[in-house]
């Protein structure tokens, strides 16, 4: 029976393409994956064909689809590629999803990733007709081992009409007990979520679904999609720097523990680096409340310098998959992953006194932090999970290069062209140009600070010139503007290319 252990979950196993033919026009359907881990692998592409063979006919087929925070070429791409996708939500990062929100072809909702299953089990996105679900097994009793990541995937069990497994014997056998699968209760009947440490556990390790709800299993042999990290490049190992060196100041100065506190870590090359610059220095028994797991904290995993991480989803590089599945035995009992419900809950990241870094588009002279939008009105990638941690960890750090497309544009602009984190839940920007801590500083003073430690020196006098014209001619001094200049540095950039005069 391979992977599967149950007899009547086994009496289910039909072909993707069969599988698909459970998803029908205007359906809503809950996938699992997150980044690039954990996804379904057949059905989307069954679904995908599909879809393009109705369209093709003029059917006009497309879904909602709902992800944890799915990435994967074969999943969203496909079924945009194919104007199969009504709506999207919660995150998205390849060429060919943003291209088709950003020309306004699909819906996208950008959400907070904690939100989803709150909303979910609200009825507030509606009711929820599919989930398509990657496991890597079936127990004797019917119990579901989850993948790679957790993401939403109890909330589509627990609410879907219908459900589709795809069992996967690609993944390895030994991430059985990695996982920790706990749900929120609605209010009024909430407790406390008993997280104390990153490592707690407190729920059980395979997922549970009516099995008469079951309508298909799907069996693949399929990797996931590896994450393309580049090397660090001498910008990101600056920033790192700078981030290093205020952590150790941090420790000197008694205001963050010897061992730190719990690491939250964005995606991308500039995380890497730090997490490589963690790995270099004198710090040790660190632990992570994270959202994923990169290279880089396997690394900190494998050498020591890390002792537990807790997260929804591996993001790995091929390099990183191989690592894990070598040394799962090492790992297997450091690593958890949980709902992002809970590896995001804002309840739980205030307690542990998250330390957050995370990327960013751009900043402006207050401390406003645009994550998503591209000169205010282009879909990046999506909020993702950075608002959960901005607002409540402990300290709460934004990473950007200071300037953009070749020089062209600023990172720190007069204002920003769209906020995802406000002044109020920003207290650290660092650039390679080095790093503004902006706690306990009135906005002034705080855009004084990020002029001259964060703005790029091609930059910094046209900045200094709009504070010092606008707090002399500001209606009001407190948080000075030229309301018509604030944003002529984007229009500057969408007219001539470049933000400079
Ligand atoms: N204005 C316009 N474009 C900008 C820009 C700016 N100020 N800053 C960067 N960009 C462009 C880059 O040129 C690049 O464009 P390209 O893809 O056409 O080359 C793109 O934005 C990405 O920039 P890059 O420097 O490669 O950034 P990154 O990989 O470090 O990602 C974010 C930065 C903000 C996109 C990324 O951190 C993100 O998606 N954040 C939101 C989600 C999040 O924080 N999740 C964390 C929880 S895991």
């Amino acid at each position: 029976m391979g992977r599967i252990h149950s007899r009547a979950m086994a009496a289910k196993v039909t072909s993707a393409e069969a599988a698909a033919e459970y998803i029908h026009p205007g359906d809503r359907v809950g996938m699992s994956g997150f980044t690039g881990a954990g996804h379904p692998k057949a059905v989307p592409q069954a679904l995908s064909r599909r879809i393009g063979e109705a369209n093709a006919r003029g059917e006009g087929f497309a879904i909602s689809l709902w992800t944890g925070a799915a990435t994967a070429p074969e999943l969203a791409a496909a079924l945009a590629d194919v104007d199969g996708l009504d709506l999207l939500l919660p995150f998205q990062s390849d060429p060919v999803t943003r291209r088709a929100v950003n020309s306004g072809r699909v819906d996208f909702l950008d959400l907070h990733l904690s939100h989803i299953a709150p909303m979910v089990s609200q009825g507030v996105l509606g009711n929820l007709d599919v989930a398509v679900i990657e496991i890597i097994g079936i127990t004797e009793d019917g119990a579901l081992i989850p993948s790679t990541s957790l993401g939403n995937n109890k909330t589509w069990l627990d609410e879907a009409d219908r459900v589709i497994l795809e069992v996967n014997s690609r993944q390895p056998e030994r991430l059985y007990g990695m996982h920790d699968v706990f749900g929120d209760a609605k209010p009024p009947h909430r407790s406390p979520i008993p997280i104390a440490h990153a490592s707690d556990r407190i729920g059980t390790t395979t997922l549970h679904c009516p099995p008469e709800k079951v309508v298909a299993i799907v069996e693949t042999d399929q990797p996931d999609v590896a994450a393309a990290f580049k090397p660090a490049d001498p910008q990101s190992e600056m920033i790192a720097g700078h981030l290093l060196e205020f952590l150790h100041h941090e420790v000197k100065y008694h205001r963050l523990p010897p061992a730190l506190l719990p690491l939250q870590s964005g995606v991308g090359n500039v995380a890497n680096a730090v997490l490589a610059g963690l790995d270099e220095g004198s710090f040790h028994q660190l632990t992570s409340y994270t959202e994923i797991i990169q290279d880089g904290m396997l690394a900190l995993l494998r050498s020591g310098t890390m002792s537990f991480a807790s997260a929804t989803s591996f993001c790995l590089s091929a390099a990183g998959i191989a690592e894990l599945e070598t040394n799962l035995a090492d790992y297997h009992d450091r690593i958890m992953l949980r709902p992002q419900e809970i590896s995001n809950h804002p309840e739980v990241i205030r307690r542990l006194g998250c330390l957050a870094m995370n990327g960013m588009i751009e900043a402006d002279l207050y401390g406003n932090v645009n994550s998503t939008h591209v000169m205010g009105s282009s879909m990046q990638n999506g909020i993702g999970g950075s608002g959960d941690f901005a607002r409540h960890s402990y300290i709460s750090m934004f990473l950007t290069p200071s300037t953009a497309k070749g020089g062209a544009l600023s990172c720190i602009v007069p204002m920003v062209s769209h906020v995802d984190h406000t002044e109020h839940d920003v207290h650290v920007l660092v650039t390679e140009q080095g790093l503004a801590d902006l706690r306990g500083l009135s906005p002034r003073r705080r855009a004084q600070k990020i002029i001259s430690q964060c703005a790029h020196p091609d930059f910094r006098p046209a900045l200094q010139d709009y504070l010092d014209r606008a707090s002399a001619a500001s209606a009001g001094k407190h948080t000075p503007h030229l309301l018509s200049e604030a944003l002529s540095w984007h229009a500057r950039y969408l007219d001539t290319g470049t933000m400079s005069v």
